[in-house]
């Protein structure tokens, strides 16, 4: 039996009706169906391109006897790994699907419609989304000249009305990052009342700076820090994140949250990678070398890369039709990189760091579209 009904106008809020769907990087398998090709180099999604640890591996291999039972919902061993690494309690810790998931508990908890929430232009869309989905005002601040957080500005934005705050430290697309001292000036502008959520889904990779403000050294009661194994620790599949906090927070994040989240395959997983530290050193020391010649090779050519301490570089096309373009091109030699339209850069593109060779594959493509790309677009500088 088939019944058509026509949906109510007031079905979906407002809110709702005008938010696009996330769109994420290309999959390898799509472009491989698409194109025919064997050899594709996924730089898209700043994920971890040496894979994931092989302890986490083995640990999440033994978990698949016992798929027939519910997960920890305490995840205590997984809570236990992370008190013991970063000196915390149970009850500052939250657990959930990728730090993007922990963020949607956090809208869900402490977001009405109609709230203000400030954060910056050009930062990550899933926030943009998560905050309209549940009707929040968004108010955004313009990025500085060096495509960094304003701290200034924000300071300066802050209402009675503003309930919430959204930090991506380092910054995604931008690679950037707030300083200890910018930190500071912001934290002595911001109101006990709200609340500033510091995104540090690329921490591993941003913590070798001096003047990185590694959020472990602080303890501010309005501040929820959020954290992932998606990028570093090459666990993006399993969509674990973890958040800590004041535990008032986290009591009441915990009564939105899916009792069984993260799953007990995930959980196995994010433990095993905790404990194994040497590949997350093998992961940072690739990274940076490949950051080093892939920052060198963008410079090289004209495409003024934007300083990164993270796992991906943005760079400047000049214009929205050049990043289309490059984009479509490299996708036939294989390469998927990532047009920044949705992220409000469309004449920039994001590249993420591979392997040696994948960026080799990215180099040698470039280099064989780059005469053509210039008869059309010109360097952009
Ligand atoms: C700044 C930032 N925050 C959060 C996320 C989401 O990561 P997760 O996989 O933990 O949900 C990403 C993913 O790209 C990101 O770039």
């Amino acid at each position: 039996m088939v019944k058509k009904v026509e949906f109510s106008k007031t079905l979906v809020p407002e809110y709702l009706k005008s938010l696009q769907v996330y769109q994420a990087g290309k999959p390898i398998d799509e472009l491989a169906r698409e194109k025919g090709l064997t050899k594709i180099s996924k730089l898209a999604s700043n994920e971890n391109p040496l894979g994931p640890s092989p302890y986490a591996i083995k640990e999440m291999t033994g978990g698949l006897w016992e798929l027939h039972r519910y997960p920890d919902m305490h995840a205590y061993n997984l809570k236990q790994a992370l008190c013991e690494l970063y000196d915390l309690k149970p009850q500052n810790i939250i657990l959930g699907n990728g730090s993007e998931g922990i963020m949607a508990y956090i809208a869900r908890a402490f977001i009405q419609p109609g709230d203000e929430v400030l954060t910056s232009e050009k930062t990550f869309i899933g926030f943009y989304i998560l905050a309209r989905s549940v009707g929040a005002h968004l108010k955004t601040v313009p990025l500085t000249e060096d495509y960094r957080f304003d701290v200034k500005a924000l300071a300066e934005n802050i209402t009675e009305k503003t309930k919430v705050i959204y930090i991506a430290n380092p910054n995604n697309p931008t690679g950037t990052y707030i300083t200890k001292e910018e930190f500071d000036y912001l934290m002595d502008h911001v109101p006990g009342h709200v609340l500033v959520i510091l995104d540090e889904a690329y921490f591993e990779f941003a913590r070798q700076e001096d003047d990185y403000p590694d959020s472990m050294d602080y303890r501010y009661d309005n501040v929820i820090t959020l954290r992932t194994f998606s990028k570093a620790y090459g666990l993006s599949g399993i969509r674990v994140g973890y958040g800590f906090a004041h535990e008032y927070l986290i009591e009441n994040l915990s009564k939105v949250k899916l009792p069984f989240e993260p799953n007990l395959i995930a959980q196995l997983g994010a433990k095993g990678a905790l404990y194994d530290q040497p590949h997350l050193e093998r992961t940072i020391k690739v990274n940076h070398e490949e950051y080093l010649r892939t920052f060198k090779f963008l410079e090289d050519k004209g495409f003024n890369p934007i300083k990164s301490i993270t796992n991906f570089i943005t760079f400047k096309t000049g214009t929205p039709e050049a990043s289309n373009w490059l984009f479509d091109k490299l996708l036939d030699f294989g390469v998927i990189i990532r047009p920044l339209k949705a992220n409000e850069m469309p004449e920039y593109v994001r590249v993420s760091l591979g392997t040696p060779e994948e960026m080799d594959h990215f180099f040698e493509a470039m280099n064989a579209i780059l005469p053509e790309y210039d008869k059309l677009f010109g360097r952009p500088n």
